[in-house]
C-alpha cells in the first residue's frame, strides 16, 4: 500500500513511521511520498535521509483551499497514493480533498479527543490542570479533530511535570501508537463508518 506523509514542522512522528516500516512494521505499507507545505520544515531533511521522494509546495500565494489541494491531489494520483497519514500538517484540507480521500486520511492529535481540540491541545490541557490528557489517532472528516477515533492511550499528567515534560511523554505515546494504528489500516482492519 503506497502511503503519503504530510508534514510542516520537525517530523518526529514521521520519523517513527519511516523506522517502523524499515523495521517492518508497517504490514508492507510503503511511504512513496512525502507532502509539505513548509520549505523549511525540517521533515524534510528526515525524508530526504531515507530517501523519500519529497513534494514541497509552499501554501502561500493561494487564492483558496481548494486550487492548493488540488495540485496535492494531483500528485497523490500519479503516485497511486492510497492512503495519507497527516503527520503535524499544519493545514486544513478542503472538502474536495476529503471527499476523494473519504475514509483514507489519519491524523494524530495530542490530546484525548473529543477533550483539547486544536492547534495548541498540549498547553491547553497543561494549563487546566487536568489529572490525565492524552493521544487520539482518528479518521479525518470535514470537523476539525472529530472523525472517528482509531486508537486512543491516556497519559496521567504527573504532579511535578512541567510543560516540556508533559510534551515530551506525549510525543513517546505518538510515537509507538501512530505506527501501529497505520499498520492496522494496511492490513484492511480498520473501515471508517459513513
Ligand atoms: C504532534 O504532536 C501531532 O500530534 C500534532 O503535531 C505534532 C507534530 O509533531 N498533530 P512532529 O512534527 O511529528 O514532530
Amino acid at each position: 500500500m503506497n502511503i503519503a506523509v504530510f508534514v510542516s514542522g520537525n517530523g518526529t512522528n514521521l520519523q517513527a513511521l519511516i523506522d517502523a516500516e524499515k523495521n517492518g512494521k508497517l504490514a508492507g505499507g510503503r511511504i512513496v511520498l512525502i507532502v509539505s507545505n513548509k520549505p523549511k520544515a525540517f521533515a524534510l531533511e528526515r525524508g530526504r535521509q531515507a530517501g523519500i521522494e519529497l513534494f514541497i509546495q509552499d501554501d502561500k500565494g493561494f487564492s483558496s483551499r481548494e486550487e492548493y489541494d488540488k495540485i496535492v491531489l494531483k500528485k497523490l494520483k500519479e503516485k497511486n497514493i492510497e492512503l495519507v497519514v497527516l503527520a503535524g500538517f499544519l493545514r486544513i484540507l478542503s472538502g474536495i480533498f476529503i471527499k476523494e480521500y473519504e475514509g483514507r486520511i489519519l491524523n494524530i492529535h495530542p490530546a484525548f479527543l473529543p477533550s483539547f481540540k486544536g492547534a495548541h491541545a498540549i498547553r491547553d490541557a497543561f494549563q487546566q490542570g487536568v489529572k490525565e490528557t492524552g493521544v487520539t489517532v482518528h479518521f479525518v472528516t470535514n470537523e476539525l479533530d472529530s472523525g472517528p477515533i482509531i486508537l486512543q492511550e491516556a497519559v496521567p499528567v504527573e504532579k511535578d511535570d512541567t510543560l516540556e515534560s508533559l510534551e515530551e511523554r506525549i510525543h513517546a505515546v505518538e510515537h509507538r501508537l501512530y505506527p501501529e494504528a497505520v499498520r492496522l489500516f494496511v492490513e484492511g482492519k480498520l473501515k471508517k463508518r459513513s
